[in-house]
């Protein structure tokens, strides 16, 4: 199979989660080596709703330490942060004016996440927030994205600008293809099943974080919501059990009839267990990785210098191309 140009980026907002684990970043890692990877610290999204600047500032970091925590490697990989390379907000701002105030109306995740507080006090950044996405991925003339199910509209968007820029302009951006796994591309939230994982919640029992310790891991499964009844399946009239058994799946690379058949006749308890257990195996040396880096945040925040000014390079050229075929 021929090389791939692959970009993919996480907020640096809340605390990562096994869903990102899961979704992207174990994807990001397996496939690393075969092609050519921008992995992007997307600080500039974070800005769609409030942050705290000192905080954020730490969380960037904390993200960069879990990417090479995971075992992303620099040799393989350009890591780097987005509001280092001022050509994502300047693509975004062009494709901004390619892009159509109805086609951002349809986007479900910005209908999601205004249906309490309302569209109108919602940041103008959290409306044109798939715009910026699609810079991001367009600049590097990426033609793979793996990212989770969630991100799949707006993938298709960015697919749909790629194609109208080069209708209007001639011939400009790759049109990406997304990479979404069978396994672990939706984690749902640990005390609510109906409602996907997601690092902004404020809830404490929702999901399970990538720098938890064992015991808290350990104490967030226990707790997790269940079905009634007591077999361990994966039916549609048990939505919590099927979610552990797919995060167990998406951990192990076990599949979901495999441990049914293990867990048959055992009840919740034990495959509560069994998952923490599968957990704790798998992110406590991610962890360990993980603090050992933080310790040293100079470093860090080199290697993401390093990588701003790869990634620099190749969007500048992607940037100057696309202004130039505009008139400007
Ligand atoms: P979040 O939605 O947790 O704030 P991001 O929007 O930064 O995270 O998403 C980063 C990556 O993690 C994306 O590829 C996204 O699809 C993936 N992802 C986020 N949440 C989940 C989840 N619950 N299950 C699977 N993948 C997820
Ligand atoms: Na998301």
């Amino acid at each position: 199979e021929k090389r791939q140009r692959v970009f993919s980026g996480i907020q640096p907002s809340g605390n990562l989660t096994i869903g990102n684990y899961l979704g992207a970043l174990k994807n990001w890692v397996a496939i690393q080596e075969e092609n050519e990877n921008f992995f992007c610290i997307v600080d500039l999204h974070a800005l769609t709703v409030p942050q705290d600047p000192k905080v954020l500032s730490e969380k960037i970091r904390e993200v960069a330490a879990i990417y090479l925590a995971v075992g992303l490697d620099p040799a393989h990989c350009t890591i780097f942060r987005q509001s280092k390379v001022s050509g994502h907000a300047e693509l975004a701002w062009l494709l901004n004016c390619v892009a159509r105030f109805g086609e951002l109306s349809r986007m479900t995740q910005f209908k999601d996440k205004t249906v309490r507080g309302g569209a109108d006090s919602a940041s103008a950044g959290l409306f044109t927030y798939p715009v910026l996405m699609a810079a991001d991925i367009l600049l590097y003339n990426a033609n793979l994205v793996p990212v989770g199910d969630d991100q799949r509209q707006h993938l298709e968007l960015t697919r749909t600008l790629a194609r109208r820029f080069n209708h209007l302009y001639g011939e400009t951006f790759v049109v990406p293809e997304g990479m979404i796994l069978e396994s672990g591309a939706r984690v749902m939230g640990l005390d609510d099943p109906t409602v996907k994982m997601s690092k902004s919640s404020k809830s404490p029992g929702h999901y399970v974080a990538i720098l938890d310790d064992p015991d808290v891991i350990r104490k967030k499964i226990r707790r997790a919501k269940t079905d009634s009844g007591t077999e361990v399946t994966a039916t549609p009239d048990k939505p919590a059990i099927t979610n552990l058994l797919d995060i167990y799946s998406a951990t192990t690379g076990r599949s979901v009839p495999e441990l049914e058949s293990e867990y048959a006749g055992r009840g919740y308890g034990d495959l509560k267990k069994g998952l923490a257990e599968a957990i704790v195996e798998t992110l406590a040396p991610i962890r360990e990785r993980a603090l050992a880096l933080l310790d040293d945040p100079a470093e860090l925040d080199r290697l993401l210098d390093a990588g701003a000014e790869r990634a620099g390079a190749v969007a500048s050229e992607a940037l100057g191309t696309a202004k130039a075929k505009m008139g400007l």
